[in-house]
């Protein structure tokens, strides 16, 4: 069901590469019955698209339009855990540290970011959307209810998104890339996951366009110290202090009708 999309209440979570956000954003949605947006998959999908029309992403700046176009016209849909391209899945595919780098350098041009806007506006629809990027509050919805920027230090980010690609690597004994006789091999992981994260830290924040930034209008959730329980308790927590607040004054927050969290479980 279409709904006009400024009735719809948002929560926008971002931040940076491996913080735990989507994992947070997704259990937050499932608690509250509200849809949820992974608008890094729509930027790896653009990137997998554009390499399977043909295009040299080494050279992504100067097919900035031809990118655009092919992540303008991608027939993409989300259904049942599965991300289907052209009715093709591709979740594996875009969940490679190789396709989130790709992501990553499509993401800095203005052309291709342009393309994808309305195609992550219409995940807008009731009850609500909580939706996870880089710019969810500041671009995409700067009307959201609740805009959280959720991150990590870097090291912490390395150690937790090398731990799990060991895990993957090794689906049925994950402790024998972790264990002592192997901590050359974790050791070598997260040094290179480490240089990869602060590589793209630094691309996703120094761009010119919809650079990742805390906003002054966005609390600051640090997973350091926290269990993913603890994270998304927290965000459940601040979305009933949105939604009492609006209750005690009779209108949402800012008085902006538009802002309005008024569902949930
Ligand atoms: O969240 P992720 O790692 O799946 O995102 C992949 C890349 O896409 C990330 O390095 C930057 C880009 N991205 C973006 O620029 N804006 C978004 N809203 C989401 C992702």
């Amino acid at each position: 069901m279409h709904v006009n999309p400024v009735t719809v209440d948002v929560i926008a979570i971002d931040g940076p590469s491996a913080s735990g956000k989507g994992t947070v954003a997704q259990m937050v949605a499932e608690r509250l019955g509200f849809h949820y947006l992974d608008s890094g998959a729509i930027y790896r999908a653009a990137a997998h698209a554009a390499q399977q029309a043909g295009l040299d992403l080494e050279n992504a700046p100067a097919l900035e339009q031809e990118i655009a176009a092919v992540a303008g016209a991608m027939e993409l849909r989300f259904a049942d855990g599965l991300i289907l391209l052209a009715n093709r899945d591709v979740g594996s595919q875009l969940r490679t540290e190789g396709c989130g780098r790709e992501a990553s350098k499509i993401a800095a041009l203005p052309a291709v970011r342009a393309a994808l806007l309305q195609r992550q506006r219409d995940f807008r629809q009731a009850p609500g959307l909580v939706a996870d990027g880089r710019d969810m509050g500041s671009v995409v919805f700067p009307d959201a209810a609740l805009k959280v920027f959720l991150t990590a230090g870097v090291e912490e980010r390395a150690r937790r998104r090398a731990l799990q690609l060991a895990a993957a690597a090794r689906p049925d004994d994950p402790k024998r890339l972790i264990g002592k006789e192997n901590s050359g091999n974790i050791d070598a992981l997260f040094a290179a996951v480490l240089d990869d994260l602060r590589a793209r830290d630094e691309r996703d924040s120094k761009r010119a366009v919809a650079p990742l930034a805390q906003l002054r209008d966005a609390r600051l959730l640090d997973t350091s110290g926290l269990s993913i329980q603890q994270a998304v308790q927290q965000v459940l927590a601040w979305t009933r202090e949105v939604q009492s607040g609006e209750a005690q004054s009779g209108n949402p927050q800012n008085g902006n009708p538009q802002n309005a969290i008024s569902h949930g479980r």
